[in-house]
This record gives C-alpha cells, structure tokens and sequence, in this order.
C-alpha cells in the first residue's frame, strides 16, 4: 500500500496511506498522542501502581517505531528495566524511516531509531542499559503467548479500516498474552471497541484523550 508522509499538530511527522485515508498517528500530533496514550496513560500509570522496576511491553503495530524510541528515553530516565516486543507484519524501509522527524524533534541522536528499525527481527536485542528490544514480524492473528506481557500498547490502525482488530476474538488473544493485573492502552475510544474489550474480561477505563480527542480507553486484566 502507498505511504506518504504529513506533518501533525505538533511538528511531528507521521505516515498517512491515501488509500484508506488513515494515519499511523493523530493528525494533531504523532509525538503528542504517543506520549499521551501509551507513555503516561499506560507506561507511567503502571509504574505507578507498582513497586518494581521492570516491565515487559507489547506493542500491537511497531510501524514507526515512535512509542518505542520514546518508552526508551523513560527506561534511561527512570531506570525502569524494559522488555520491548514489537510486532509488525509489513515494516517501513530505511528510506521511510530517513523521513521521519522524531529524533531531532525531540532532541537526541538519530541512531537509536536507525538501530531499532535495523536490528534483527525475532531477535532480542539489547539497545540502552535498561532497554531490550524483540521486533517480531507476524500477523497479529498469530500472537499466541499466555500471561506474558504486563503492558500493551494496543496502535492498531483504526476500526474504520481494519474491524477484524477490534474484536473479541482479538481482545481475547490480547487478554490472555497479559499477567494478571496487566494493561492495555488504546487510542481508541469507541462503544463497540469497550464493550469486545468488556466481553473478554477486562475492567475498562474511559479517560481523557490526546489533543484532538476527547476519550481513549485503559483496560485492565483484574
Ligand atoms: C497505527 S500503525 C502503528 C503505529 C506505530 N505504533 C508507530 O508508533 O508508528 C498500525 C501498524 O500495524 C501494522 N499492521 C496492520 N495490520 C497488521 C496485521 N494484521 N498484523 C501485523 N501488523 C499489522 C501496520 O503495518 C502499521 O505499522
């Protein structure tokens, strides 16, 4: 599918397929969203209700690599030791990733996200003293682990293009890949997209949304 490549809200740059007329972030700021939905909403909430250090992340969509170049830069900060599993079935080339601004929107080095994007897949990979990295490339219908993950990020493009990743079918495969007491964030806001998330289990959070939006969701395996 084509991409091309649009400057959000915020400066930062995202990646919109005509075809669909879809984004792989908010048209009011990719970096604004990312830091909103899944860096405070989810990684630092997490934090907050624990007294570890560690976590195991999985994100449904690496595309950019945007949310984990920056769940990166909150490993360094806070010294929280982070397992990262990114999975994507159709990853963007070097040239696309030259595109992107994030790096020098938000100020570091350029490397770490040449890095994340040229590592191995399905190789775990140690990127920063607190940072691993496991890019896996696959269909999400073919996630299988159980109780595995304390934190996902749920990215999936919207339910107006993609419904079959707005299920049951797929919050199921997604509740049963998380520890107990586990979470998982969503830009997504949606009735129908709460009650598959409901259904499967999950205790569900309506919250305050990124700029732009004015509800996203937080669900938790209670
Ligand atoms: C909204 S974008 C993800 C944005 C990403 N988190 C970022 O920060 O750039 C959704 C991603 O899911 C990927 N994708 C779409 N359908 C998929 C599927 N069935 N299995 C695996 N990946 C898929 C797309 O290629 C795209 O990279």
């Amino acid at each position: 599918m084509k991409r091309e490549f649009l400057t959000t809200g915020d400066g930062s740059v995202t990646i919109h397929l005509p075809e669909w007329d879809e984004q792989y972030h908010s048209k009011h700021g990719a970096i604004a969203e990312a830091k909103h939905v899944f860096i405070q909403t989810g990684l630092h909430y997490f934090f907050s209700e624990t007294e570890r250090n560690q976590i195991s992340i999985l994100e449904i969509g690496f595309g950019t690599g945007l949310n984990a170049l920056l769940t990166q830069q909150e490993a360094l900060k806070n010294a929280w030791q982070i397992d990262y599993t990114g999975v994507e079935a159709y990853p963007i080339s070097a040239a696309e990733v030259e595109q992107l601004n994030y790096t020098s929107e938000l100020q570091i080095t350029s490397k770490l996200l040449t890095k994340m994007h040229t590592v191995a897949w399905e190789e775990k990979v140690q990127l920063s003293p607190f940072f691993h990295l496991r890019k896996r490339k696959q269909f999400f219908s073919e996630i299988s682990e159980e109780n595995t993950y304390n934190l996902i990020y749920f990215d999936a493009f919207g339910a107006r293009v993609q419904p079959e990743l707005w299920t049951e079918a797929v919050f199921l495969r997604m509740y049963a890949a998380l520890k107990q007491g586990g979470v998982l964030v969503t830009y997504a806001a949606k009735g129908s997209v709460r009650r598959a998330m409901q259904a499967v289990g999950f205790k569900v959070e309506r919250l305050p949304g990124p700029p732009g939006k004015r509800e996203m969701l937080r669900a938790t395996k209670s």
